[in-house]
């Protein structure tokens, strides 16, 4: 075993005033210039980096081992701290240099396969196997601790309010939280499968029942759906849960929770109480239910306007019950040529639109895609609702409801991105509220939006009874931060009566229930406190705090887009016995 240097200093930490100190340093070799009589070494640990300096007073053999140094080799320094006579203002030690009177060489190191620097933007499934590595850089280091800094804010304030964090067991049933589940045989119990939770909603709910009263976890959740850019299989909430509240005692809470946290680690001072938009509101004006606000471009409907006009494809949508809403885009007309449309056109098809109208005024004059079913007159009128000035362009869908919204939402943000208008320094935080209480799914069955515990607006439950079910609306909520939903959550039904009805009215039998949540029914029997609560998604709060595009950039070991870990590859085949003992034979074809 060689020798470990005590560490005295992190590499990014030394300043003029350390001047004349003896230093000891540990850190991997950055970078190794030998000029002759000289050696420099960028010493490189997870706070920076500092210049050693190899010079002609040092024994021999010490100048042998520096010159022998490469990339990533992990070594330890002793020296002493001088002003540097050329200084680099472009990192934090750039007026100092160690010259080195002692060194230990703690292993070589072989070419690294990726450059262990901030720009490099080598092929993501490279950073991901040899993550450990791309791990090493500035920029990763910071965002793991950020991260950190995230969850320990989050404990202090959840503490400071009475919280507690409860663990929930990992190993659990199907939960109903609308997503596939990643499952686990049992050996034991052969033939019978765990689920990963998908969220420990339910525990949460039995831990109010059991008088925890305030429960919080950082926690991990596992959802088997398609990966997104704010997506992972295995991702991190911050899960909490209250007792003898109401929606907006939990939305206060939470407010001073964001307070801090924007206080603490970015130094802003965010106003609440943060606007409250219906769903409704959410869905008409930004066609989202996570409206990103920082730019305008709301969509305005333009029904009314060309429902006896000559132009079949909005006359249609409209006769089949539709919808015809535009955006203006400022400036859009010189910005967007055929081409740009022709591409977005390709784009918003995956929204479900059969295509895009658009209609530009340029000097004094209207041009659109659909110019010869409009007059000038008409134009100028779709024109003026949306607010257009000279130079102005407008896209115009119709359709169904879902799809105009889906795709204007979508179109909104695309072309605020193109056009420079998402400022990632500019924090707006919103609530979503009155969600629906239901929605259809593809096949049309009923499905809750958020889950089966959610509590209906209990002024609205006459709406269970006549029928109107699309229309009853929940005390669910969601925060939204520039247009990503950053948590969810809602008051709970804790009325076993109520319960019962949301069940029957889901199509659920008595069999499923109980097969499915008969431990949360059972105990709802034995005086359920009123209680709500809600999640946020740590990983996509990490993310845009740090204005990052991905969440794979703030998760130390994250999976790609095919739900594998590169560095351990995971998934991975398993014994023979391992299957046997698990009572599972494998039919793929690969296994036959
Ligand atoms: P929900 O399903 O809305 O609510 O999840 C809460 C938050 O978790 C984050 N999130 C994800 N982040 C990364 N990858 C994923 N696959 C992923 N899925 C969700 C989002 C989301 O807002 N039990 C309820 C909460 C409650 O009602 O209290 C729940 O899980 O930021």
């Amino acid at each position: 075993m060689s020798e470990i240097y005590k560490r005295t200093h992190m590499c990014g930490e030394l300043r003029l005033a350390d001047e004349g100190k003896e230093v000891i340093l540990n850190g991997w070799v950055a970078k190794q210039r030998s000029l002759g009589s000289l050696v420099f070494v960028d010493l490189r640990d997870k706070t920076g980096i500092t210049q050693i300096t190899f010079n002609e007073d040092i024994p021999e053999k010490l100048m042998e081992a520096a010159k022998s140094l490469r990339s990533e080799y992990s070594i330890g320094v002793k020296g002493i701290v001088h002003e540097r006579s050329s200084k680099n203002g472009n990192i934090p030690t750039g007026e100092i240099e160690v010259f080195a009177t002692d060194m230990i060489i703690y292993s070589s190191a072989e070419t690294p396969p990726i450059y262990i620097k901030d720009d490099d933007n080598v092929d993501e499934s490279l950073r991901l196997k040899y993550r450990y590595l791309d791990l090493r850089k500035n920029k990763m280091q910071r965002n793991l601790l950020f991260r950190h800094k995230v969850t320990k804010c989050a404990r202090d304030y959840f503490d400071e309010n009475g919280f507690v964090e409860v663990e929930t067991p990992m190993l659990i049933k199907s939960t109903p939280e609308g997503a596939r589940d990643y499952l686990v045989p049992s050996r034991v119990k052969q033939g019978s499968f765990y689920a990963l939770p998908q969220s420990p909603q339910m525990f949460k709910q039995l831990l109010m029942v059991a008088g925890t009263d305030r429960y919080f976890q950082i926690v991990k959740c596992f959802r088997d759906e398609d990966l997104r850019a704010d997506r992972q299989p295995e991702f991190t909430q911050i899960d909490l849960e209250m007792s003898y509240v109401d929606q907006d005692d939990v939305i206060e809470m939470q407010e001073g929770f964001l307070r801090k946290l924007m206080k603490e680690l970015k130094d802003i001072d965010i106003e609440t109480p943060f606007p409250r938009l219906t769903w409704t509101e959410a869905m008409e004006r930004y066609g989202s239910d996570k409206p990103d606000t920082r730019f305008g471009i709301e969509l305005v409907k333009l029904n009314d306007l060309v429902e006896d006009c000559d132009f079949a494809v909005f006359t249609n949508a409209l006769k089949e019950g539709g919808d015809v809403r535009g955006i203006c885009v400022p400036g859009g007309a010189e910005k967007y040529s055929r081409k740009k449309i022709d591409k977005l056109t390709e784009e918003a098809k995956h929204y479900g639109a059969k295509g895009l109208v658009w209609i530009k005024k340029e000097n004094g004059e209207y041009n659109s895609s659909v110019k010869k079913f409009f007059t000038q007159e008409q134009l100028a009128t779709i024109m003026d609702r949306l607010e257009a000035s000279e130079g102005d362009m407008a896209f115009i869908v119709s359709d169904r409801k879902k799809v105009v919204f889906d795709t204007l939402g979508w179109l909104r943000r695309k072309i605020a991105g193109q056009l420079g208008m998402l400022d990632d320094n500019q924090f707006n935080f919103l609530w979503v509220v009155d969600f629906p209480m239901f929605e259809e799914d593809e096949e049309g069955n009923l499905k809750a939006m958020h889950h089966p515990f959610t509590q209906p607006k209990l002024d609205e439950l006459y709406k269970l009874e006549d029928g109107n079910l699309l229309d009853l609306k929940a005390d669910a909520y969601d925060i939204v931060l520039n247009g990503v939903e950053l948590g969810g959550g809602s008051v709970r039904i804790h009325d076993k009566d109520l319960q019962a009805k949301m069940f029957e009215v889901l199509g659920l039998s008595d069999e499923e229930c109980q097969e499915k949540f008969g431990f949360l029914i059972e105990a709802f029997k034995y005086g359920a406190p009123p209680h709500a609560g809600l999640a946020y998604g740590l990983d996509r709060m990490v993310m845009l705090l740090l204005g990052e595009k991905s969440i794979r950039e703030v998760i130390a070991f994250p999976k790609n887009q095919n739900a594998e870990c590169l560095v351990s590859e995971a998934p991975g085949v398993v014994d023979e016995k391992q299957l046997e003992e698990l009572g599972i034979k494998v039919c793929t074809p690969e296994h036959e």
